[in-house]
């Protein structure tokens, strides 16, 4: 399907019908055009943005959720902090990116949640010279994985690194300790785009819903990415169950077949987003 649509957008750019440039796909292809990139390339990138945006921002959220379930006191001074900003806006008013930067504890929940269940637990990286670590050698052109298990989970950089305390953000964390966005240059492209959505998404869902889980033990596991315990058990994952206090937005709470994360998403996004995912599931287990 994807390529499909590349070359299609490559006969269109050819034949002169200009694309905007401001959007990644037309960039994309017109570096295709140009020869700098191959048509294998644009297709690989734009399945990793897909699955590096979505399935990652969906994982922190859900966990964040359960973590807040768990810990009702951490739900109450996340309450209290979105109920101030609400209370600072008229009625009717948006949310603003000066509201988010108000977020502070509500960041620190969601980061806690990150460091004991990481979207992503790791990556490589190859050394570019021969690199003495600790006594090792680490030859030049060989593979590294670094993980967030690593430092994550370690007293060195957290104090009793198994207690969710979202105020251990409060004190600075020692450079490459805290990893959930990876680091260096390479650090995620997103992580800001994400922060937002996270805040935000968590915002509407505190503000305008009372919400339980539907199946509180759950267990987790990390497979590599957290996913319920045994995993088959029940779809219920970080669905959670929603009372609607104000019906401005539709929402819902789809299983999805990566890891029954949840969504609260107008029926539009919902529908173009899923399908897109799921043609590229199809589309992945096709060419495997
Ligand atoms: C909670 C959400 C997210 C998490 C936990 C996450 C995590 C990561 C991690 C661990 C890496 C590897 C970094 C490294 O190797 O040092 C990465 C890379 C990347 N992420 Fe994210 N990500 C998230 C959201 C997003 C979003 C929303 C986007 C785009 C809209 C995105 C786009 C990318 C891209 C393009 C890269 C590759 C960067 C490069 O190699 O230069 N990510 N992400």
């Amino acid at each position: 399907m994807l390529i499909k649509v590349v070359r299609e957008k490559r006969k269109e750019m050819e034949s002169g019908l200009v694309g905007d440039e401001r959007m990644l796909f037309t960039r994309f292809v017109s570096g295709m055009i140009r020869g700098e990139i191959s048509e294998e390339e644009v297709i690989d990138n734009v399945v990793l943005l897909v699955f590096a945006a979505h399935d990652t921002t969906s994982f922190a959220i859900a966990m964040t959720f359960k973590m807040l379930a768990e810990h009702p006191d951490c739900h109450s001074l996340l309450l209290q902090e979105h109920d101030d900003i609400m209370s600072r806006r008229r009625p009717g008013e948006n949310l603003t990116l000066e509201d988010t930067k108000k977020m502070k504890y509500t960041w620190q929940v969601a980061r806690e949640s990150m460091r004991l269940f990481p979207p992503i637990f790791g990556s490589f990286r190859k050394a570019i010279a021969d690199i003495e670590y600790e006594g090792f050698t680490i030859p030049k052109g060989w593979k590294i994985l670094w993980t967030t298990y690593g430092t994550h989970y370690n007293e060195e950089y957290f104090k009793d690194p198994l207690t969710f305390n979202p105020r251990r953000f409060e004190e600075p964390i020692p450079p490459y300790a805290y990893l959930p966005f990876g680091g260096g240059p390479r650090i995620c492209a997103g992580n800001q785009l994400a922060k937002l959505n996270i805040l935000i998404f968590i915002h509407y869902v505190v503000t305008r819903y009372n919400w339980s889980l539907l199946c509180p033990d759950e267990q987790i596991t990390m497979d590599p990415s957290p996913i319920p315990f045994p995993w088959n058990a029940h779809q219920s994952f970080s669905q959670v169950i929603l009372e609607d206090n104000n019906l401005r937005d539709l929402s819902r709470i789809i299983p999805s077949k990566l890891g029954f994360t949840f969504y609260i998403c107008c029926p539009i996004q919902y529908s173009i987003f899923h399908s897109i995912m799921r043609l590229i599931l199809c589309w992945i287990s096709h060419l495997q």
